[in-house]
């Protein structure tokens, strides 16, 4: 996609709706983040000011990609990490609107998150990725290397079991 513009997000009612629809979206064309299917709005934009009020703090960075003023994907970079693991962030909620998928949206938030945990003293990132119908080709080609698979680890969002992936990389 050109003249895409990678930013991290902080509380606004217009970015707050922005996400949930993106969450809402995801969630019913059976993306795993954490939901069932259906999601309302105000459950997703509810999760979604919990999720902001967490960056304020500085516990996260909730990083939204831009195509003019339309909000085209987002993801979640977790630095709450224990005391013991000051050096790890985590990755989540990476999310593409289904019209903006394929055009390289997804790829260029994970280079910023990238650069956000570089930029904070992170070496090492982890997530998770559903098994069945996740993105674990997508990680794999980011660098990430597969730890391990957990069976029956969670539900889909139209029901049915699935396996989680757990993904590591090293940041230089
Ligand atoms: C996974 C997801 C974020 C990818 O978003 P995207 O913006 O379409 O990805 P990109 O266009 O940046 O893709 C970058 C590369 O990865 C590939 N890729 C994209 N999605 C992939 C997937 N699910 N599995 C394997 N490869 C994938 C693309 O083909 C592209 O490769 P290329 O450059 O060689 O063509 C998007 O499909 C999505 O929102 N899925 C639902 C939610 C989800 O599963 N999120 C991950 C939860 S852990």
């Amino acid at each position: 996609m050109t003249d895409m513009r990678i930013v991290a997000l902080s509380d606004t009612p217009e970015i707050r709706h922005a996400l949930g629809e993106i969450l809402v979206e995801t969630v019913a064309n059976g993306g795993s983040v954490s939901f069932m299917h259906p999601l309302s709005p105000d459950a997703a934009e509810a999760f979604w000011e919990r999720s902001l009020a967490a960056a304020a703090r500085g516990e996260r960075i909730v990083l939204g990609a831009f195509a003019g003023e339309h909000l085209a994907g987002t993801v979640t970079l977790l630095l709450d990490c224990p005391p013991n693991q000051p050096h790890r962030a985590e990755v989540a909620k990476l999310m593409t609107r289904l019209g903006d998928r394929r055009r390289g949206v997804a790829r260029a938030l994970m280079r910023a998150a990238e650069n956000a945990a570089t930029e904070r003293a992170k070496t090492l990132l982890v997530l998770d990725t559903a098994a069945d119908g996740g993105a674990a080709g997508f990680y794999e080609g980011l660098g990430f290397t597969l730890a391990g698979m957990i069976p029956d680890y969670a539900l889909k969002p139209h029901g049915g079991l699935t396996a989680t992936m757990i993904y590591w990389k090293r940041l230089r």
